[in-house]
């Protein structure tokens, strides 16, 4: 896709801290009879599928950092080691080389009892079939690890009906997890999860049984949940639409090793390799791709004080038929249009804001594509996209906005196709500014 080269990819949609939250590095997992034996010989260069006769390496070489407060997502084929991997993060199952730090730290060399003591203080995990306790109420299963944990029965009831509250459940405490629904049991394991207090969150596919309606609303109230309660959250799925609306970072993985780390903007606009391209082609790109990513500089831009005539040569120059306006501060009034440039140029008025148009539409630079369509589709005019000070950032015009959606490229090969053509010819432009040009300079 044509884009301009200064403009920055991946706008954060949350404000991060440095923290690191999970450190993985080099991290492998083997299985067969000799797991060492495979993990030496793939660091020797060593492919997969040359060391299957030993085994299966399903994690191979991964390294990655969380931050606090971010929400990873893992994703990729069935079969990739997205479970392997996210089983090592905690503990669950021993790396076969590599380390795996969380918090400071390093679960590597931690002996059984410190290892479970850091699962549980710093690590819970919400699986696709979470096995809530049949027999049990909502309310005693959201407080079942505490009770563990050995929390007074008061103080962990008290502690549960927050967190139903806080998964939506109000109302649903006394009942057994057979009276609800799909939708409703995950809601208690993700309570279970959240109850545990602990800084960071495994998902495994933890919404892929949900019903896509259903679904969505889980995400929306893990996004909401995360800027509550400030969770890092590592989230594994094999829905890119789900990956894409979740991730603040997204790392592929292919036959047991990451082949990209990215925000979704540069997972979607800038794919690794081909592997990455095919599971990225039928991604909702209008949700993902933001007005930043897309948007062109404004070339014919005119300023208030600049006055008429300036305007009409540089719309001449450009042989366009709109022009952006800016104050005198830099910052985005409008859009002025050819015809009625010439018609106050030959009026010999020298004030431009008469004829600004008030309907021009201006966004912020981390506006998704989808919210940009009505706009476009109603106005002519190239949509502006400007900063909290209303400064001129890009212009995005509607062929510009159709070729992101539609993921093709906006270079004719000549001149890219940025704002409508003229609808003067330049010679009837040059005539008007040499009649009207009383100090017989500059054209
Ligand atoms: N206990 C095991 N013993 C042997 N091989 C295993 C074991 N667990 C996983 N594997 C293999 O490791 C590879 C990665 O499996 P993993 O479950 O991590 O994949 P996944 O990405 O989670 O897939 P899915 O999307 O289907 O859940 C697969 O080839 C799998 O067959
Ligand atoms: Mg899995």
């Amino acid at each position: 896709m044509h884009r301009p080269k200064n403009v920055e990819l991946g706008v954060p949609r949350r404000t991060l801290t440095e923290t690191i939250a999970v450190r993985a590095e080099h991290l492998y997992k083997a299985f067969g009879r000799r797991p060492n034996e495979i993990v030496k010989q793939l660091e020797a260069g060593k492919s997969r599928a040359e060391i299957s006769h030993l085994g299966v390496a399903a994690v191979i070489d991964a390294s990655f950092e969380v931050k606090k407060g971010e929400i990873f997502v893992v994703m990729g084929l069935s079969g990739s080691g997205k479970s392997t991997l996210i089983r090592m993060l905690n503990g669950l199952w021993d790396a076969t080389s590599g380390s795996v730090t969380i918090g400071d730290t390093n679960i590597a060399g931690v002996s059984g009892a410190e290892l479970r003591d850091v699962r549980r203080k710093s690590v819970s995990m919400v699986f696709q079939h979470f096995a809530l306790l049949p027999h049990r109420t909502v309310i005693d299963n959201v407080a079942y690890g505490l009770e563990i944990q050995g929390m007074s029965r008061e103080q962990r009831l008290t502690k549960a009906r927050t967190i139903i509250h806080l998964v939506g459940l109000d109302g649903w405490a006394d009942r057994l997890p057979s009276e609800l629904s799909g939708g409703m049991q995950q809601r208690v394991g993700l309570g279970r999860a959240l109850a545990a207090d602990t800084d960071v969150l495994l998902m495994d596919e933890a919404f892929s049984a949900l019903d896509p309606l259903i679904r969505r609303e889980m995400q929306e109230q893990l996004v909401e949940l995360q800027a509550d309660l400030g969770k890092t959250i590592i989230f594994i799925t094999h829905d890119l639409n789900e990956a894409m609306f979740l991730g603040d970072r997204i790392a592929v993985m292919r036959d047991g090793r990451i082949v990209q780390i990215g925000t979704p903007e540069e997972i979607l606009t800038d794919p690794a390799n081909d592997y990455v391209a095919q599971f990225v082609q039928d991604v909702d790109r209008a949700r993902v791709l933001t007005a930043a990513s897309v948007m062109e500089p404004g070339r014919a831009v005119v300023t208030t004080n600049g006055g008429p005539r300036a305007a009409l040569r540089t719309m001449r120059d450009f042989q366009t038929s709109a022009a952006f306006v800016l104050n005198r501060d830099g910052s985005f009034v409008g859009i002025v249009r050819d015809q009625d440039v010439l018609k106050l140029v030959k009026a010999g008025e020298t004030d431009l804001r008469k004829i600004i148009l008030d309907n021009a539409v201006s966004v912020s630079p981390d506006t998704p594509l989808v919210d940009l369509v009505e706009p476009s589709v109603e106005s002519a005019m190239a949509i502006a996209v400007v900063d909290e000070k209303k400064r001129l950032l890009g212009v995005i015009p509607r062929v510009t906005l159709l070729a992101a959606l539609g993921n093709v490229n906006t270079n004719t090969g000549t001149l890219p196709v940025i704002e409508p053509p003229s609808t003067i010819s330049t010679s009837v432009m040059t005539e008007t500014l040499l009649e009207t040009d009383s100090e017989g300079n500059d054209l």
